[in-house]
């Protein structure tokens, strides 16, 4: 028979390992143990892993309570919707579209956030309402409104919100214009992630404030931005860790379809075979590809798997005027490239990672973004007057 021990799964368990992480401080533990995230997971999910973008089956809390108990008390995030909410399971849809953030992740946010008594909140992705509450715990329901784009999400929401004691202001609306009702605030945390920070973000708070938002490339690579607003609107910090949200849906990368290249009279006529010491592999991680996505903001990529552990690196630009292919095979020292189009995409993503390489091959925390919102941004290395060089297409 089970014994009751301090290690059984639960909301205790759990606290421990965010403070043994060093994520759950002392400023938000209270908020942690009032709001427990069981009381925000809905009944059906689909269990993640930490650090990775696999789901496993779906899990319902009335068929297997226990299995849903440990999902939920697991620091992992658990998908909660999946495309737009037009699949409902019982097996996965093609897209994550709505989940409850890992809670290391949630509280390093809050922890970024740096939130005083008094300060007005505006988060960006309702989801479950988990954050909101935890925010509305700290601050009061009369700072915090949360934003969140699908309609019956937000309904769900707010009946948790309600049913745990808060009331916070949950607007149904698109929060890449933010919510020009309720500001101008001191904090904006956004829970979905961006390419470009909305400039009405920047335009609704007051001088100083904080925005931390999940910021990445087209490319791939993602990490939390923490920025500070000043008095001439220009918002700049340094990115804090790394990170993989859905992207906010107004935002999303669209990207033209393979066949849009392929289809393309001259190929695969014109195409120019060489052969690099660059393996596809060693360009694969999360900060590389971060850093070359910053380098060439029009790229992306998509691999297609061969036998035996190969596989093939395509890269396009979404410009649709060239393509160029990368094969990896185990054990090999040259791979094949071919390229084709007025770019040469391959030698393009080998400039970008060698300058990485160069400068040490920096993670994360020594990139830092400076914007006044939308297009104008520049991201840099260790300081502001240092820009990471940006190649321009074409
Ligand atoms: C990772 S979930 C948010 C988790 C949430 N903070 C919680 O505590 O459960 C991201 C959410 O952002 C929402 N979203 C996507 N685009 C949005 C937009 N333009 N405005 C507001 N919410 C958006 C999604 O529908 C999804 O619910």
């Amino acid at each position: 028979m089970a014994t009751e021990t301090t290690t059984e799964v639960g909301p205790d368990e759990l606290a421990r390992q965010l403070i043994d992480k060093g994520v759950l401080s002392s400023d938000w533990l209270p908020a942690f143990k009032a709001v427990p995230r069981d009381r925000f997971v809905p009944d059906a999910i689909w269990p993640g892993r930490a650090g990775m973008n696999r789901q496993d089956d779906r899990v319902l809390r009335s068929e297997s309570p226990e299995m849903w108990w440990r999902a939920v008390y697991t620091d992992a995030p658990i998908t909660t919707q999946w495309d737009d909410g037009t699949y409902s399971g019982p097996g996965k849809g093609r897209t994550p579209s709505s989940s409850s953030s890992m809670p290391t992740m949630v509280f390093s946010m809050l922890n970024a956030l740096s939130v005083e008594p008094g300060n007005r909140v505006l988060e960006i992705g309702t989801g479950t309402g988990w954050n909101a509450a935890l925010l509305s715990h700290r601050l009061g329901d009369q700072n915090v409104v949360t934003v969140e784009i699908d309609t019956t999400l937000a309904g769900e929401a707010r009946t948790r919100l309600y049913a745990a004691d808060f009331a916070p202001q949950v607007i149904v609306g698109d929060g890449g214009l933010g919510y020009g009702k309720g500001s101008p605030y001191d904090r904006i945390i956004a829970t979905a992630s961006v390419g470009n920070i909305p400039s009405q973000w920047i335009g609704q708070v007051h001088p100083d404030a904080i925005i931390v938002a999940p910021w990445g490339p087209v490319y791939g690579g993602e990490a939390v931005a923490r920025l500070v607003v000043d008095e001439g609107g220009v918002a700049s910090g340094q990115f804090i860790s790394s990170s993989a949200f859905m992207r906010i849906r107004q935002q999303r990368k669209d990207l033209p379809l393979t066949e849009q290249f392929l289809d393309s009279a001259k190929w695969p006529l014109d195409a120019v075979r060489s052969k690099t010491n660059l393996s596809p592999d060693d360009v694969g991680d999360w900060i590389c590809m971060f850093a070359i996505g910053v380098q060439v903001p029009d790229l992306f990529c998509r691999v297609t798997q061969g036998e035996d552990d190969s596989y093939r690196l395509w890269l396009f630009d979404t410009g649709v005027t060239s393509w160029a292919s990368a094969d990896y095979v185990k054990g090999r020292a040259e791979f094949e490239v071919a390229q084709a189009g007025p770019r040469k995409l391959w030698e393009e993503l080998e400039g970008a990672y060698w300058w990485w390489h160069q400068q040490g091959r920096p993670g994360f925390d020594r990139f830092g973004l400076t914007t006044r919102g939308g297009p104008d941004f520049k991201v840099w290395l260790d300081d502001p007057a240092s820009p990471v060089p940006v190649r321009k297409a074409g």
